[in-house]
Order: C-alpha cells, then sequence, then structure tokens
C-alpha cells in the first residue's frame, strides 16, 4: 500500500508559512517576479511547491526547506499504530514531539511492543516498503505453549499464509529450557504475520516484542521512549 503524504502546496502559501511574508504580499511578491523556483521566475499564483525539494527564492533570500525527519520509537503496548484513532485511543504519533506531520512505517499491533519508525518521508516510507527490500525483522513472540520441533521446521520450510508461500528465516529459544519464547526472524513486513504463522500451525501469540528491524534495535530505549534517526542512517536501510 501507498503512502498518501501531501507533497506540493501552493506558491503563495509556502511564502507565507516561510515568514517571508504575509499571504497578500507573497502574492504580490511573485506577480512582480521576484520570486524563482528552482531558479525560474514563477509569475503563476497557482504554482505548487515542494516543500522538501524546491528551492525557492525571494529576491536574494532562500527560503528554508522543509525539513525530513525520522524516529526510532520502542513502541509500549496498548497504543495504535495510526496518526489518528475514531475511538480517540492514544496514538504512536502522540508519543513523539514534532510539529512535522509523521506517519508509521509499517504497523504493529495494538499490543505489540518495540521497534517502529515514524517519519515525514512518504518517498522513504514506500520505498522501504516494497518488497525487493529484504530487510530482516527480529521478534520475540511469548506463545501459549511450547514449540514443537516439528512446528519449528515447518515454520522454517515454510507454510502458506493468505495463499502465499510464507516462512520464517532463523527460529531459536531465548532461555534454556524454555520452548515457549521464541525468537523469529523474517523479511516479511505483512500486517500480523508473527501471529498468523504461529495461529496456522494452532499456537498463540501472548506477547509479541519487535526486537530489531535492520540494523536498528531498540537497545536502550524504554518502552514509549524514542531517539531521532538522521537521514544518512535510514537511508543505509534501503539497498
Ligand atoms: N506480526 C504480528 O503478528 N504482529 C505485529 O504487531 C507485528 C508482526
Amino acid at each position: 500500500m501507498k503512502v498518501q503524504v501531501m507533497k506540493t502546496i501552493r506558491i503563495n502559501k509556502y511564502l507565507a508559512e516561510s515568514g517571508i511574508a504575509s499571504r497578500r504580499k507573497s502574492e504580490e511578491f511573485i506577480l512582480q517576479g521576484r520570486v524563482t523556483v528552482n531558479g525560474k521566475v514563477v509569475k503563476d499564483l497557482s504554482a505548487k511547491i515542494d516543500p522538501y525539494n524546491d528551492v525557492v527564492y525571494v529576491d536574494d533570500v532562500k527560503l528554508k526547506t522543509k525539513e525530513k525527519v525520522y524516529f526510532l520509537l520502542n513502541k509500549p503496548k496498548g497504543v495504535i499504530t495510526s496518526t489518528a484513532d475514531e475511538k480517540k485511543r492514544m496514538t504512536v504519533v502522540d508519543l513523539i514531539d514534532t510539529r512535522e506531520k509523521i506517519f508509521p512505517v509499517g504497523r504493529l499491533d495494538y499490543n505489540t511492543t518495540g521497534l517502529l519508525i515514524l517519519t515525514n518521508d512518504g518517498d522513504f516510507a514506500n520505498r522501504l516498503a516494497h518488497p525487493s527490500n529484504k530487510i530482516e525483522r527480529v521478534y520475540i513472540a511469548k506463545l501459549n505453549k511450547d514449540l514443537k520441533e516439528s512446528d519449528k521446521l515447518k515454520l522454517l520450510n515454510g507454510i502458506y499464509i493468505d495463499k502465499r508461500r510464507s516462512r520464517f528465516t532463523k527460529i531459536s529459544f531465548v532461555e534454556e529450557n524454555n520452548f515457549s519464547l521464541v525468537k523469529v526472524v523474517t523479511v516479511e513486513g505483512r500486517n500480523h504475520f508473527v501471529k498468523n504463522m504461529f495461529s496456522n500451525l494452532g499456537y498463540r501469540v501472548k506477547e509479541l516484542e519487535r526486537e530489531s528491524f535492520g540494523k536498528f534495535t531498540t537497545k536502550g530505549l524504554s518502552p514509549g521512549s524514542y531517539k531521532i534517526l538522521k537521514k544518512s542512517e535510514v537511508e543505509k536501510l534501503i539497498k
């Protein structure tokens, strides 16, 4: 699914939001031919600006392009992975202190904890979600019963979920002599993937945590806290 983000805004709004002038005054500047976009004079009041990429000048003053921001959140339980909720439940966006319009990349279920990336960069989110990106996700799942060796092999060899052959690439046990606490690795980003894999073989996932996503981990972040990522760091996730 493509992430829809508003990418362009009208030039007079863009000028007004940059703080250079009121919207009416900005229109005057545009009509007077004092505004350039990527080196070209723009006199059309209905022209659209990409606030993240276009270079806009009024006379010789360069207006600031918008920053793309990236956050790595350790999602706690009982928070919805969405930008808004009609039932007024807390969302992952509520946990992050920013004025930018951010959204989560992918989703974790209401009671799943762990690593979630949020950004205002729609292109990045779409590139990350592309199936050619085989990014490893590591989950810790607490099952309602011990995982049988025969089922472990089935999950590694592949079973059918939604008519698609689906598998975990690695499975290990977190603690010695505890066969219901399982670490699984997958490159799948489908919703409810881990729970569906286990329920297909008659197991219920009682608790689920995403420990890592590519090279990112939640290490050092308590549930509900987050850190800011650099664009250069997140770009490395995409091949
Ligand atoms: N798989 C699931 O079943 N749930 C999640 O929240 C994430 C992956």
